[in-house]
């Protein structure tokens, strides 16, 4: 029987630290569910200690899935450790990951503690750690750049306090694939209790390398388990990609001679899903989950995908979920049918009233677009999780009037609470004169540092328009997202979503702080 390869999925942790990435509670559960229809064997759901919203999204989690094992980081010390065994005390199989960093740099500059004083620190954060939980993960942060000798006794005094799982961050993207795999290879070779435990990568793309670094910590390193993030997501370059895993190993099965358990039909669901919620576009040339990943359009490549398709294709795209751009439902189409489906795309509300106010989105939405897909119904549900948490603007209409040769104007409907606004404005463009009406209302001196439009499903222009707008302010970055068949509509839904974000309090404490 081939080793196993566990997969850990930190997108609703390491993922979400990208800036403008932060998500609801329930728009984590909602990954979460999917993560787990995946088949990933650990969902790192969150960092309990950082922020009660982690914290409620941590529970959430716990408590829900039931086939992967769930997780929260915490900081070495006491507070963060039993935050996250409080967070944690549902889950049918639990873990604690609980990190300090043990380079010099970090202990110097950043902890200001001494290496005795880290190497201490560790030792009873995974002893008391232990004691609450079973199955406990121990990260040196920045470890890739810390002292071999200095890493070595660290990790075997923790693997001795009964650290189940080593992991070896190379937290600043410094690695590369040779490097990375030897050093993997030379602490499990020096540490005398290094079986004891499962050796475990985490790297970052900032050289564009995050994959390669992995692939070489699991081939020359002998790791038996990958931190990944759904589409690469991450801060700065982004985390090692869970597609690009997953996939190099299952196609690549006769080099790596591993097993791994993700189900890879639902890949691509979990990555629009991904994107659709925090708003980052997948590019797309981008491997596996990329439009583009399996689309031929030189000639020859045609020609020869149609004669014999491992011409030009190692993988096939039905195989991690592309194809299931069908027809789902229509406006004949009816509540049990809506909910119906729901329930197949794993989305689950909490109560009758919320699949009313979906459905009723949805009636509105099939009367203005003939054919609904897969991914309007999660737009749709995607806005009504907005709804239901932060939604304190609220788009109530919009009309726009743009001409060749005139300046557009935009008046723009909205609510703010209880308080109704109406708010006029002219602009560049139908687009720019609608924010610029919400603007000249909420005054919330934002800056836009972003604003990009994808057609929800390709090929028509009667797609729904998905529009992500980036608001800056005060340090804080968000990101809203909004869909509409009209893409002015969905330009002020997204603004109006970003505000809302802007205007609820998700800030918390970084893990790299
Ligand atoms: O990159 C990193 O060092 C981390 C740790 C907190 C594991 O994300
Ligand atoms: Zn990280």
């Amino acid at each position: 029987m081939a080793d196993k390869l566990i997969i850990f999925d930190t997108t609703l942790r390491d993922g979400e630290q990208s800036p403008g990435a932060s998500m609801t509670r329930d728009e984590k559960l909602r990954i979460a569910r999917q993560l787990e229809r995946l088949k990933v064997d650990v969902i790192e759901a969150g960092f309990a200690a950082s922020s009660n919203g982690d914290f409620e999204a941590v529970k959430a989690i716990a408590n829900a899935i039931k086939e992967s094992t769930v997780c929260s980081l915490a900081r070495a010390n006491d507070r963060d450790i039993a935050r996250a065994a409080e967070a944690l005390v549902g889950a049918q199989r639990s873990r604690i990951h609980t990190f300090i960093a043990t380079s010099a740099l970090h202990m110097e500059k950043k902890l200001r503690m001494t290496p005795d004083e880290v190497f201490e620190q560790a030792r009873l954060s995974v002893r008391f750690a232990r004691n609450l939980c079973g199955d406990i993960e121990f990260s040196p942060e920045d470890g890739y750049r810390s002292d071999v000798d200095f890493l070595c006794r660290v990790l075997e005094t923790v693997i001795a306090e009964g650290a189940t799982t080593i992991n070896v961050p190379d937290t600043v993207g410094y690695a590369v694939p040779e490097l990375y795999g030897s050093f993997i290879r030379t602490l499990r070779e020096r540490i005398p209790n290094s079986d004891k435990a499962i050796w475990s990568v985490h790297c970052h793309n900032d050289l564009g390398m995050a994959v390669a670094n992995s692939l070489a910590g699991v081939k020359i390193g002998g790791a038996r388990q990958v931190e990944c993030t759904i589409n690469g997501l991450g801060e700065r370059a982004g985390n090692t990609s869970l597609e690009e895993i997953v996939m190099a190993v299952k196609t690549r099965r006769d080099y790596y001679g591993l097993e791994v358990g993700v189900d890879a039909t639902q890949i691509v669901p979990a990555s629009r899903m991904v994107s659709q919620t925090t708003g980052f576009v997948v590019q797309p040339n981008k491997a596996v989950v990329g439009a583009n990943a399996f689309a031929h359009a030189s000639g020859i490549h045609q020609d020869g995908v149609l004669k014999a398709r491992d011409t030009y294709e190692i993988m096939r795209a039905e195989d991690v979920g592309w194809g299931s751009n069908k027809i789902v439902l229509g406006k004949l189409s009816g509540r049990n049918a809506f909910k119906q489906r729901l329930q197949e795309l794993g989305i689950q509300f909490d109560s009758e009233g919320e699949i009313n106010a979906a459905f009723a989105r949805f009636k509105d939405l099939a009367d203005r677009k003939s054919e609904i897909f897969d991914e309007d119904i999660l737009a749709l549900v995607g806005d009504e999780s907005v709804t239901r948490e932060h939604e304190f603007y609220r788009l109530l209409s919009l009309s726009q009037h743009s001409e060749t040769g005139e300046r557009p104007q935009a008046t723009v409907v909205f609510a703010a609470g209880e308080v109704e606004h109406s708010a006029e404005s002219d602009g560049n463009g139908p687009v720019d004169a609608s924010l610029k009406a919400i603007e000249s209302k909420v005054g919330s001196d934002a800056e836009l540092v972003l604003y990009s439009v994808n057609a929800i499903t390709s090929g028509s222009t009667e797609s729904q328009g998905e529009v992500t707008v980036r608001l800056q302010h005060g340090g804080r970055v968000v990101n809203g997202v909004g869909a509409d068949p009209d893409i002015v509509v969905a330009s002020a839904k997204a603004y109006l979503a970003a505000l809302n974000k802007l205007h609820s309090n998700l800030d918390r404490v970084a893990a790299q702080g």
